[in-house]
């Protein structure tokens, strides 16, 4: 596949998509979020060629996954020797060398000095109802709090923390007892007027309040947090935050848990996005990223909070071998080089978004750190209401053009892409959403 434009040959979709789509219109789940009819057939590097020979540019990276970019060499490599070798022999039973390896390996560029221990799961769920529940297990409490607008996974724990988008939990209830939500700091929505430059709220009082009336610190098990809100739309609370929130475990004995499944693993220019903070958790949780696209999640735990018995939690496919192969080539990749280009390229890239508020009557504010950028779109400046009309255009409109990105909050674009990717990419990337904003703006 050349690996080097973006080619656009039918109209969107082509013949061979209309096929699979009406394939999955027939057959597959209608919960999916499909923004736009991309039909993937297969992807090197930043590209994806559609099954009718399209080729688009990746700026969302399978939501964040492809963080060694599609299909590179070196995973690729790893995964087939691996596969050659052993697919499967269940780490909940037996042992093999690389579930043991890639457990090292994670605990030693965790964040914070304490020894680890990790745990392995499939998804980005799984790794949160694990935290949960060794949470609740080694305190023996039963509440937690977490944060509005908070993306955790969509299985019942998960979800419980989960509240990022009602539809989401519309229909599933009741959901887990014990769970209460305090607001997220926003510098951009700051819910006192401030501006961002001024910020300094940290919804640390909304839960200092909650102990004081509703929430008996003593029941916590834990506060589940993003240092960087993901689904949410990427945001950046101020600085200080995960200080406040440390402070405020440490002093009631709560554990803190670091949910890093989207910012984690280099995507904001440092192995973990706490980092930029300088600020360990009690528990974190990655997947997505960990293993280029192969399912695998991780639950990383100080040592001595791994205090549960032998049966009491496992999975059947967490931590297989060809997932964990893929992630041990993952990492060696992103230590090497990718965490550094991630930083270089996501700050060449908000540079240069820096004068969009002031040339696009509709940004309403950029943000990001390290390749987790979100361009927030609105309806006037002024009011800062947000605009998800214009954004389903842009979005829309992008893809059509060949850049494949997605959306996040209610109205902001993510740019997402392959920890990889250069600067030229972005010069297409931001070339193409020029123009479709422009042409939004015009509307
Ligand atoms: C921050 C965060 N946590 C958890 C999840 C859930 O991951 P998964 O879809 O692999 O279950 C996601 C998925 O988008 C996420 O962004």
């Amino acid at each position: 596949m050349d690996e080097t434009s973006i080619q656009i040959k039918t109209p969107l979709p082509g013949p061979e998509a209309r096929k699979i789509l009406e394939l999955d219109r027939q057959f597959v789940s209608p919960s999916y979020t499909r923004d736009y009819p991309l039909v993937a057939r297969r992807g090197a590097g930043m590209f994806i060629e559609d099954v009718d020979g399209n080729r688009f540019m990746d700026f969302s990276a399978g939501i964040a996954t492809v963080s060694t970019g599609h299909c590179h060499p070196d995973v690729v490599r790893a995964i087939t020797r691996q596969a050659e070798a052993l697919i499967h022999m269940s780490g909940t039973d037996f042992y093999y060398p690389v579930l043991a390896q890639l457990a090292e390996k994670v605990a030693k560029i965790a964040p914070g000095d304490s020894p680890k221990r990790v745990y392995f799961g499939n998804s980005g769920a799984e790794a949160m109802e694990a935290a949960m529940k060794l949470a609740r297990y080694h305190t023996g409490r039963h509440r937690f709090i977490a944060f509005l607008g908070c993306f955790h996974g969509r299985t019942f724990g998960a979800l419980s923390l989960t509240a990022s988008k009602a539809v989401q939990r519309n229909g599933f209830g009741p959901l887990l007892s014990g769970v209460t939500h305090v607001a997220y700091p926003n510098p951009y929505r700051c819910a006192a007027g401030h501006s961002a430059a001024e910020c300094r709220c940290t919804g640390i009082e909304a839960i200092e309040r909650l102990f004081r009336t509703a929430v008996p610190p003593e029941e916590v098990a834990a506060i589940a947090v993003e240092p960087i809100q993901g689904e949410g739309g990427y945001i950046i609370p101020p600085p200080g935050f995960l200080a406040e929130l440390r402070r405020l475990t440490d002093k009631h004995g709560i554990l803190l848990i670091f949910d890093e499944v989207q910012c984690g693993m280099g995507r904001t220019g440092k192995m973990w996005a706490c980092q930029h903070e300088g600020i360990a958790p009690d528990i974190l949780i990655n997947a997505k990223g960990i293993a280029s696209g192969l399912p695998l999640s991780v639950m990383v735990a100080r040592a001595d909070l791994m205090d549960w018995p032998p049966g009491a939690h496992a999975s059947t496919f967490g931590g297989n071998p060809v997932a964990c192969a893929a992630a041990l080539e993952t990492i060696r990749l992103v230590e090497e080089k990718y965490v550094a280009n991630a930083a270089r390229v996501g700050q060449y890239v908000l540079d240069k978004l820096a004068s969009w508020p002031a040339r696009h009557p509709k940004v309403g504010n950029v943000r990001g750190r390290g390749l987790m950028i979100g361009i927030e779109l609105v309806k006037d400046q002024q009011t800062r209401e947000p605009d998800p009309e214009a954004r389903r255009a842009v979005v829309q409109n992008a893809f059509e053009r060949g850049l494949l990105v997605l959306g996040c909050g209610e109205s902001t674009i993510r740019l997402m892409p392959p920890l990889l990717v250069a600067e030229h990419h972005a010069d297409t990337a931001l070339e193409i959403l020029d123009r479709v904003l422009a042409e939004a703006e015009k509307r």
